[in-house]
C-alpha cells in the first residue's frame, strides 16, 4: 500500500479575477521524501499550483490536506512549507548570515542556536566560507546556495522551488541539478520543483506531473513517462516523438501490428485493448527506434531526406513518408564516414523489439 500522502491536492481549482482559469480540478498526493517535479508550458499553471501548496493563493474550490489534515485555510506562515523563489528575493546589502538567518529571526531561538543553525545550513550548501560576504558580491550560483540555504534552515517538511535553476547558464544548471538532488537525498525533505524544462525534469525527478491548461495530463517516473506517454500531450511535449497515423493490421501476442501507409509499426497495448482491424491509432515513434538503410528490405519503407542534422554521435535525419508525413530518425554515425545526404531516399523500419505507445487516434 502506498504511504500516507504527505500533501494531497483534493480537487483544487483557481479562477482568477476575469475568469482566468489557473486550475482546473486538480488532485495530486505528493508523497513524503520525494522529489516531484512540475513540468508544463507557460501558463499551464505550474506557479498557482505551489502558491496554493504554499498557502499564498487560495484555491476556489477543493482543499489542500497536510498528512490528512485540512490546511487550505492556514496561513502561508503556519504551513510547514518554505519557498524558493525564481528571483531568489534575497536581500542584497545584507551579508550571507543575515539573509539565511532571516526566517529564523521570527521565531523563538537564542543568538547561538541561530548562528549554529545558519552555519549548519550554509555548509549543506557548500558555502561555509562565504558567511560574511555580501550577497551583492556573490556569482549567480553562490546567490542560489544561499537562497536554498534559507529556505532549509528552518527545516521544512516541504520546500516548494519556482524554477531554480533558470538563471543559471548551462553548465551551472547542471552541476547545479546534481547538488540539488543530492542535498533532497541528505536531507529527505519533500521538494516539488516547477520546470518547464523537460531536460532537467527527466534527470532531476522521482516523479514528474505534466500539466496543461490547468489540468493534470500524466503523473509519473521519468522513464514511464519517456516510455509510455498516456497522451498526445506527453508524448509530444516529453523528449522527440514521431506520432504516426496507423491503421491496424492485427495482432501477435502482446504485440498489435499497425502500418503508418508501407511503415509496419508495432505497439503494445497498456489497456489490453485491441482495436478492430483497419482501425485508426497513432502510434508513438521514437527517433532512435527507427533505422535507416541505403538498401530497401523485409519491412522497410522508402523516405525521402530532406534534411541532415549533426548531433554528434548520431545524425539527425528529417525525412518524408510517402503521402507527405515527416519523420525523424536518428541514425548512428557510421565508422566509414558515409552518410545520407539530402534527396537520398532511406528505407526507414522499426527497430526490433522498439516499445511503441499506442494513442487515441
Ligand atoms: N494573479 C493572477 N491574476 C490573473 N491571472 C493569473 C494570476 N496568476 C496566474 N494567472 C493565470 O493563471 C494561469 C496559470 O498561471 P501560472 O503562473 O500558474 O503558470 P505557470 O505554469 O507557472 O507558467 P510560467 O511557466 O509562464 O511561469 C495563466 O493563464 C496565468 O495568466
Ligand atoms: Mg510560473
Amino acid at each position: 500500500m502506498a504511504p500516507e500522502p504527505l500533501v494531497r491536492l483534493q480537487k483544487v481549482s483557481k479562477v482568477f479575477p476575469g475568469g482566468i482559469v489557473g486550475l482546473d480540478g486538480v488532485d495530486l498526493d505528493i508523497a513524503p521524501g520525494e522529489f516531484l517535479t512540475l513540468l508544463g508550458p507557460s501558463g499551464c499553471g505550474k506557479t498557482t499550483s505551489l502558491r496554493v501548496i504554499a498557502g499564498f493563493e487560495s484555491p476556489t474550490s477543493g482543499n489542500v490536506l497536510l498528512e490528512s489534515r485540512d490546511i487550505t485555510g492556514l496561513r502561508p506562515f503556519d504551513r510547514p512549507v518554505n519557498t524558493v523563489f525564481q528571483d531568489y528575493a534575497l536581500f542584497p546589502h545584507m551579508d550571507v548570515a543575515a539573509n539565511v538567518g532571516f526566517g529564523l529571526s521570527l521565531r523563538k531561538l537564542t543568538s547561538a542556536e541561530q548562528a549554529k543553525r545558519v552555519r549548519e545550513a550554509l555548509d549543506m550548501v557548500g558555502l561555509a566560507d562565504k558567511l560574511r560576504a555580501r550577497v551583492s558580491e556573490l556569482s549567480g550560483g553562490q546567490r542560489q546556495r544561499v537562497a536554498l540555504a534559507r529556505a532549509i534552515v528552518c527545516e521544512p517538511r516541504v520546500l516548494l522551488l519556482d524554477e531554480p535553476l533558470s538563471a543559471l547558464d548551462a553548465h551551472l544548471r547542471e552541476q547545479m541539478q546534481v547538488e540539488l538532488k543530492r542535498l533532497q537525498s541528505r536531507l529527505g525533505t519533500t521538494f516539488v520543483m516547477v520546470t518547464h524544462d523537460q531536460t532537467e525534469a527527466l534527470s532531476i525527478s522521482d516523479r514528474i506531473v505534466v500539466m496543461n491548461k490547468g489540468r493534470i495530463e500524466q503523473i509519473a517516473p521519468p522513464a514511464t513517462l519517456y516510455d509510455r506517454p498516456a497522451t498526445r500531450f506527453v508524448a509530444s511535449f516529453i523528449g522527440t516523438m514521431n506520432l504516426l497515423q496507423s491503421r491496424f493490421v492485427g495482432r501477435d501476442g502482446e504485440r498489435l501490428r499497425f502500418a503508418a501507409g508501407e511503415l509496419p509499426l508495432e505497439a503494445i497495448s497498456d489497456s489490453g485493448e485491441t482495436p478492430a482491424a483497419g482501425d485508426a491509432r497513432t502510434i508513438g515513434v521514437r527517433p532512435e527506434d527507427l533505422l535507416a538503410d541505403g538498401e530497401a528490405g523485409e519491412g522497410t519503407a522508402p523516405a525521402r531526406v530532406s534534411g541532415v542534422v549533426f548531433h554528434g554521435r548520431t545524425l539527425r535525419l528529417h525525412a518524408e513518408l510517402g503521402e507527405g508525413t515527416a519523420i525523424i530518425i536518428d541514425a548512428p554515425r557510421r565508422a566509414d564516414g558515409s552518410q545520407f545526404s539530402v534527396g537520398d531516399v532511406a528505407h526507414v523500419s522499426l527497430r526490433r523489439g522498439a516499445n511503441c505507445p499506442m494513442l487515441a487516434s
